[in-house]
């Protein structure tokens, strides 16, 4: 292996040109007007997967953003790969507090700054470029790979999940690996076994027919901003479970077992309220903080709005109230299971006096694998070798929806190798990228695709 990541290692500098150059299409899946950057960014991902030298690559319509495909199937009797990752970016709102622009990619202090740095354009950016250096130093690959790179991971993969039950024989394999997740710690290389699920409503109250003089008014109507603050409000209860009925019903608990494992993780509570910047630490009683985000479901309002917040003072009593709220969710919930409890439980907390209208925007299932397959092994080794240090496995907060639709259409394991890093700010101001995990995760993917194959 030593030929190919010597030419991975020397042509270090190039491939940071053209993550770059990638970094600063302005894929933002979610907005309608960054439709044609988000065409840009799957032609982009095309050309270097032709590049690279797969030999069948091909962008794929769908009633949304487009989906990239690749293929090289010229290694009969080994294994096939099926690589994925997502072109597309979050927005980039508050724009005020990035240091340097988001589309404007720049090195500091060995990181690479821009939107989709870390989450995932980086990340997957790694697997073109080693089977590239395979092919360049090598004329081959040493088994099957497949690429399937989406842009709308970011808003659910609605679409995706259409092509794959209509394309299961094109994307047979024996293993989906993926690069869209974080090391434990720097330096730490790390296998992601599970992620949570997720359920994502939208909750709109509506009171009186127009905003009102809340002078004349205030007092005689309810106002749908503080129902709906009080109704947000009583959906934990003060040892900070989750009160919706049923919420809790069918959650696996955590073993005695993965809790004595989690414990054996460094984790200084003090330095992580620090780096937050909170005073304290809060959530659900009787879990270490890891447990909490890792292995137990959470609620949460992800923004809410109604009346008047603009500059000083308007005297006014708003028509409507609006909010997001997910729940992260963990084995064995159900999104939509979830989704039916949290409305009937909002509908219960509404007064008589304002409407509500409630609607399940997206959700996706919770999964842990086993690790026992040999994608496992291979994926923790080849990190082991390119980090020089342990493989650790652990659970992560986050969600991947599309996973457990490999597993369940390809029954395909899944391997999630990533090298983010949770402190890389994705999905917030200045995300970011190591620079030193994007050279370890160049190496590993060189040394997975050799190990895989054996
Ligand atoms: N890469 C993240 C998921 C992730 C983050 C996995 C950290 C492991 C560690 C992914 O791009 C993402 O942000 N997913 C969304 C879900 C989606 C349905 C919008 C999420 O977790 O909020
Ligand atoms: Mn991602
Ligand atoms: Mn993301």
């Amino acid at each position: 292996m030593k030929e190919t990541i010597d030419y991975l290692n020397s042509n270090f500098d190039n491939y940071l040109e053209e993550l770059k150059e990638f970094l600063r299409i302005p894929s933002i899946s979610a907005l309608p007007a960054n439709k044609d950057d988000v065409n840009r960014a799957a032609a982009f991902v095309a050309v270097k997967l032709k590049d690279a030298g797969l030999s069948r690559v091909e962008i794929i319509k769908t009633e949304g953003h487009p989906l990239v495909y690749g293929e090289w199937l010229g290694a009969p009797g080994k294994p096939t790969v099926l690589i994925y990752g997502h072109y597309d970016v979050q927005p980039v709102d508050p724009l005020e507090l990035w240091d340097s622009p988001p589309f404007e990619p720049v090195i500091k202090n060995n990181k690479i700054f821009a939107r989709g740095a870390t989450d995932d354009k980086g990340q997957m950016h790694v697997h073109i470029k080693s089977v590239e250096a395979f092919f360049k130093t090598r004329g081959t690959l040493p088994l099957n790979v497949k690429f399937l790179i989406e842009g709308e991971e970011e808003i659910g993969s609605e679409n995706l999940e259409v092509f794959i039950n209509n394309n299961t024989e094109l994307l047979k394999c024996d293993a989906v690996l993926v690069s869209d997740s974080s090391l434990y710690a720097p330096g730490i290389p790390t296998i992601t076994y599970g992620l949570r699920g997720l359920c994502y409503m939208e909750v709109e109250v509506t009171g009186p027919n127009r905003d009102l003089h809340s002078g004349t008014f205030g007092g005689a109507v309810a106002n749908p901003v503080n129902v709906l603050a009080g109704m947000i409000a009583k959906l934990h209860d003060k040892k900070g479970r989750v009160t919706i009925p049923g919420f809790y019903k069918d959650v696996v608990n955590l073993t005695k077992k993965e809790r004595a494992n989690f414990r054996r993780f460094k984790f200084s509570a003090k330095k992580y309220a620090e780096d937050l910047g909170v005073a304290e630490l809060s959530g659900e009683k009787g879990y270490t903080t890891i447990e909490r985000t890792c292995a137990r479901p959470t609620l949460d309002c992800n923004g809410i709005v109604g009346g008047f917040t603009g500059k000083g003072a308007k005297t006014v009593l708003p028509s409507k109230a609006s909010s997001k709220i997910s729940m992260r969710l963990v084995p064995n919930q159900d999104p939509e299971k979830i989704a039916k409890l949290f409305t009937k439980h909002i509908k219960k907390l509404a007064p008589k006096s304002v409407k509500v209208k409630i609607q399940n925007l997206h959700g996706g299932y919770p999964f842990v694998t086993q690790l026992g397959d040999p994608v496992t092994y291979a994926a923790s080794r080849a990190m082991e070798k390119a980090f020089g240090k342990k493989t650790l496995f652990m659970r992560d907060g986050g969600s991947i929806p599309i996973i457990t639709v490999f597993n369940k259409k390809l029954k395909a394991p899944a391997v999630l190798m990533g090298f983010g890093l949770d402190s890389e700010n994705a999905h917030s101001p200045n995300e970011h990228f190591d620079l030193d995990s994007y050279k370890k995760g160049l190496i590993s993917s060189v040394l997975f695709l050799s190990e895989y194959s054996g």
